[in-house]
């Protein structure tokens, strides 16, 4: 793949500003990253966290494995360089989205340290929120909504994360949202708490608080 592209004269600097983007949206964007094991709940508390922020009158857009798989992404499987590219293409879009003005909300296993890089470095580290979804392996294969646990186990999935591949915990997230013993509302709303505060702006001029 071509890295460094040739007779190519980009117009970033000319195109009109995020900035003025966030004032006609009357929002801060940012890329909220949610990290996690298969079926840890990532994508249930992002739609909360969509729904709640919706609600409040902020623009979002959620952009989640399983769905992006099947689009932009349905060239790529599971080993570790489809993997990061994957996280690649995914941060670039959430990039076009974070300079529209739009929160990204991004719902990637995004299983080790080096792809959560690639995402940040993409991105900006001051832009990247990233949030753990931090459920054991124990209980997401308890659960296993999708019935990938038990077909990993059966050999029928190969390199899944956590049973055939690794999953690292990010070492220093934003939010470490523990799910084992908690409501899914009591996960969303920890997540909006922390969230909020990012993306409001200075003058938005309604009282933003919890309705979900
Ligand atoms: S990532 O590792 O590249 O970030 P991504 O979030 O896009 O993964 O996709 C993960 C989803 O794909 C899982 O939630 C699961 O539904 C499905 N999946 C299918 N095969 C695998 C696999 N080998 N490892 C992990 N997830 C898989």
């Amino acid at each position: 793949m071509q890295n460094k592209p040739e007779n190519i004269h980009p117009i970033f600097n000319t195109l009109l500003n995020r900035e003025s983007k966030e004032k006609l949206l009357n929002q801060r964007a940012k890329v909220i990253w949610f990290t996690g094991l298969s079926g840890s709940g990532k994508s249930t508390i992002a739609k909360g966290l969509e729904n709640e922020l919706h609600l409040l009158g902020y623009l979002t857009m959620v952009l989640d494995g399983d769905n992006v798989r099947t689009g932009i992404n349905n060239n790529l499987g599971f080993s570790e360089e489809d993997r990061k590219e994957n996280i690649r293409r995914i941060a670039e879009v959430a990039k076009i989205l974070l300079n529209s003005g739009v929160i990204a909300i991004c719902c990637f296993v995004s299983p080790t340290e080096e792809l959560r890089t690639i995402a940040r470095n993409i991105i900006g580290k001051d832009d990247f929120v990233e949030v753990f979804v931090n459920t054991s392996i124990e209980e997401c294969e308890r659960r296993d909504v999708k019935g990938l646990y038990a077909k990993a186990r059966k050999g029928e999935i190969k390199d899944f994360t956590g049973i055939s591949a690794p999953f690292e915990a990010p070492a220093n997230p934003d939010v470490d949202v523990k799910t084992n013993g908690r409501t899914v509302y009591e996960t969303v709303r920890e997540v909006v708490a922390h969230i909020l505060p990012l993306i409001k702006c200075t003058n938005k001029n309604t009282e933003d608080q919890i309705v979900f």
